[in-house]
C-alpha cells in the first residue's frame, strides 16, 4: 500500500490469474524464461513446478525485501535478480538463455512513461523474436493500443476471480 507505484496491487494475483497466464504457453515448446515482478513468488513457484529440468527461469524484482524471499527459494534453475526490468536485456546474455524466451510479466507499467514503456516494449519484441511470447496482466483494457504497434498477434483473456478483475495479454510476432 505504500509503494503504489511500484507494487501496484494491494493482494497477491489470485491462483486463476496465475493459472492463465501459465496456461498462454506450452513449456515443451519454449526455452528460458523471465518474470518480471514476481513479489511474493506464487507465478515463480508455479512456473517452477511446470518448468523441464533444463529450463532456466530469472526474476527481476526491484523491492529488495520480496529480492531477498525470493533468493530463499531453492532451485537451481532460478535466478533472482533485484534490479529493474528495464536492464533485462543485459542478463539475456550474461546467463545465456536460450530462446525462444516466455516473459511472463506482472508489472504495474501504468505507471510507466511512455518512451520509457515504448523501448521497454521495442526490447521485448526484439528478445522474443518470431517463436517466443510475452505474457503481460493489467487491470484494464488500455494496454491494448500500447501494445499494438510492437506485437503481431495480441490476445486477451479475462479474469474475474482476482483483486481487482484482471485482463491477461498475450502477445507474440508469430506469423
Ligand atoms: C502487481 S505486483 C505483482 C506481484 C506478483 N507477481 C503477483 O502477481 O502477486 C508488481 C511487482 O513488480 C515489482 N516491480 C515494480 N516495478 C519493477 C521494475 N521496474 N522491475 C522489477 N520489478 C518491479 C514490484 O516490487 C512488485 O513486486
Amino acid at each position: 500500500m505504500r509503494k503504489p507505484k511500484t507494487i501496484g496491487a494491494v493482494t497477491p494475483s489470485s491462483p486463476q490469474l496465475v493459472k492463465k497466464m501459465i496456461k498462454a504457453f506450452d513449456f515443451e515448446k519454449i526455452g528460458d524464461i523471465i518474470e518480471f515482478g514476481p513479489g511474493t513468488g506464487n507465478t515463480t513457484k508455479s512456473l517452477l513446478s511446470k518448468m523441464r529440468h533444463n529450463q532456466k527461469l530469472i526474476v527481476f524484482e526491484i523491492h529488495p525485501v520480496f529480492a531477498k524471499n525470493l533468493e530463499k527459494i531453492k532451485d537451481k534453475r532460478l535466478v533472482v535478480i533485484q534490479n529493474s526490468a528495464e536492464n533485462f536485456e543485459h542478463y539475456i546474455k550474461k546467463h545465456k538463455l536460450n530462446k525462444p524466451l516466455c516473459i511472463f510479466s506482472s508489472l504495474p507499467l501504468s505507471y510507466w512513461k511512455k518512451p520509457t514503456l515504448n523501448k521497454f516494449f521495442t526490447a521485448i519484441a526484439k528478445e522474443i523474436s518470431k517463436d517466443g511470447i510475452y505474457i503481460q496482466f493489467a487491470y484494464s483494457l488500455n494496454r491494448h493500443t500500447a501494445l499494438m504497434p510492437f506485437f503481431k498477434n495480441i490476445g486477451v483473456k479475462f479474469v474475474l476471480m482476482n483483486m481487482p478483475p484482471a485482463f491477461v495479454y498475450i502477445c507474440s510476432n508469430k506469423e
